[in-house]
């Protein structure tokens, strides 16, 4: 059936696929990516201190099921076997996030040396198994302890995560090669501060704008903290989340207009900031008020660093459409159920090719540093049969996402990599554990792993042998 929905970002399963992973060259780096609240677990183990997603997860309402991260997928106890998993598939590289709290249980000052030696060993797992660790620094789950301080809405934060960043490098940064700063701030700061459906859980306009710049700050300052320690070879990034956006009536002037003010939001701001361009203020003009009220003098040349990489990270398109809604300035997003068109069980429209527009889109900055596409990926229900689980939806998605970077990469994109979401279905913060993403399927009472479809297909594309199942 997929085969009918979107041509030509497709490819139709019955015949073999246009490309083979040697069409990437030999040094594309080919992973999968996690995240350390979304598969960990042992959320008060060995010192951990608590962290905002903890406390968010305890409140009534947030959550679907009221579920929460306190097991998830064991990770904690279960790395190797899960890593055996990733090497089996024939991946080379493996991304994950190391929690603020288990390493710094009050966001700063004492480090818990139980919570550092556990990312020591994973580092070990990982290049025992010939995977390349790429670490992100902060993937959302800021200790409590800071929060009480205001959290990113607070400029400190900008010295905290310098300080952890620092704290990371010195231990594990003779072996891990890749960095990444911060995963997705558009996200973390806008639900987080603005929607207030992701931890801390505020809406506040205010707070959003604060913390919204304090993150582009903490993402440069990030940068520098760790380049002062890291080997001159080291990769350093971060994340950007990204959906190519198009007008909802693509001939109507305010539908145009309201799409490149979602554009400046969702797409440009973190990404202009650290090239040293500034805000997007035309488009956003609420932004004047961040520049009024948290803007301090040099702040303009502190927001830039110059990043080896980019992670970009992309999961749909949106359709906007002129709206009266002041948040996103006047704009909306035209969510998939209302436009009759495919969409995944987040609710977003399944259309790979944005990952194609995006990776043009952000390589056409000059000054552009190569790209890696860190996260990518789809939730779509499984299917059981006969110990098998059967999910065509989420092979087809990868197969056309990957065809969409080649496509990229073969009009001149300097992309180097492709990282999938994810390896294990995990906890998909306020979604809880409904959608899953997973290249491998967990049985969240047994904690038992069984490779899908999708993952075998990857084996195969990747040219793995090891599993069989
Ligand atoms: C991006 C986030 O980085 C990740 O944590 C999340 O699970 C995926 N998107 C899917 O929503």
């Amino acid at each position: 059936m997929l085969d009918t929905l979107l041509p030509p970002a497709f490819y139709p399963a019955s015949a073999p696929l246009p490309f083979s992973r040697a069409d990437f060259g030999p040094d594309f780096h080919w992973g999968a990516a996690s995240a350390a609240y979304q598969i960990e677990g042992a959320w008060q183990l060995q010192g951990k201190g608590p962290s905002i997603w903890d406390d968010f997860t305890r409140r009534p309402g947030r959550i679907r099921n009221g579920e929460h991260g306190r097991v998830a997928c064991d990770f904690y106890h279960r790395f190797e076997a899960d890593l055996d998993l990733a090497r089996g598939l024939g991946l080379t590289d493996y991304r994950f996030s190391a929690a603020w709290a288990r390493v710094l249980p009050e966001g700063r000052g004492a480090v818990n040396r139980r919570g550092l030696d556990f990312y020591d060993r994973l580092v070990d797992a990982c290049l025992e198994r010939d995977l390349q660790p790429w670490l992100t620094v902060y993937h959302w789950d800021l200790p409590s302890a800071l929060q009480a301080r205001g959290g990113w809405a607070n400029r400190s934060v900008v010295g905290w995560l310098a300080d952890y960043a620092q704290v990371l490098a010195r231990r594990l940064g003779d072996r891990v090669q890749h960095w990444l700063v911060l995963n997705e701030p558009m996200v973390f700061v806008g639900a987080g501060h603005l929607l207030g459906v992701h931890a801390p859980g505020r809406r506040h306009l205010g707070a959003f704008l604060a913390a919204a710049h304090h993150a582009a700050l903490a993402q440069a300052e990030g940068g520098r903290a760790l380049r002062a320690v890291l080997p001159e070879e080291t990769q350093i990034g971060t994340t950007f989340s990204c959906s190519y956006v198009t007008p909802h009536r693509p001939g109507n002037r305010r539908d145009q207009a309201a799409t490149q003010r979602a554009d400046a939001l969702l797409n440009r701001f973190f990404v202009e900031s650290a090239l040293g361009l500034g805000y997007p203020v035309g488009e956003l003009p609420a932004l004047r008020w961040l520049l009024e009220r948290y803007v301090e003098p040099g702040d303009e040349q502190r927001l830039r660093f110059d990043f080896d990489f980019w992670g970009v990270q992309n999961y749909t398109r949106e359709v906007v459409r002129f709206s009266p809604w002041l948040p996103l300035q006047w704009a909306s997003l035209v969510p998939a159920r209302k436009r009759g068109v495919p969409f995944t069980d987040m609710g977003w429209e399944v259309f790979p090719e944005s990952v194609y527009q995006m990776l043009k889109q952000f390589s056409a900055y000059p000054n552009a540093p190569k790209l890696v596409v860190t996260e990518s990926g789809s939730a779509f229900p499984d299917k059981w049969v006969n110990g098998r689980v059967h999910d065509a939806a989420r092979r087809a998605y990868l197969q056309a996402a990957i065809g969409q970077v080649l496509r990229a990469r073969q009009e001149g994109v300097d992309v180097r990599g492709f990282l999938s979401w994810t390896l294990t279905d995990n906890f998909e913060w306020a979604e809880g554990y409904g959608p899953r993403f997973g290249l491998v399927h967990v049985d969240y009472e047994t904690q038992q792993r069984t490779v899908k479809d999708s993952g075998l297909w990857y084996r195969d594309f990747l040219g793995g042998q090891v599993l069989e199942q």
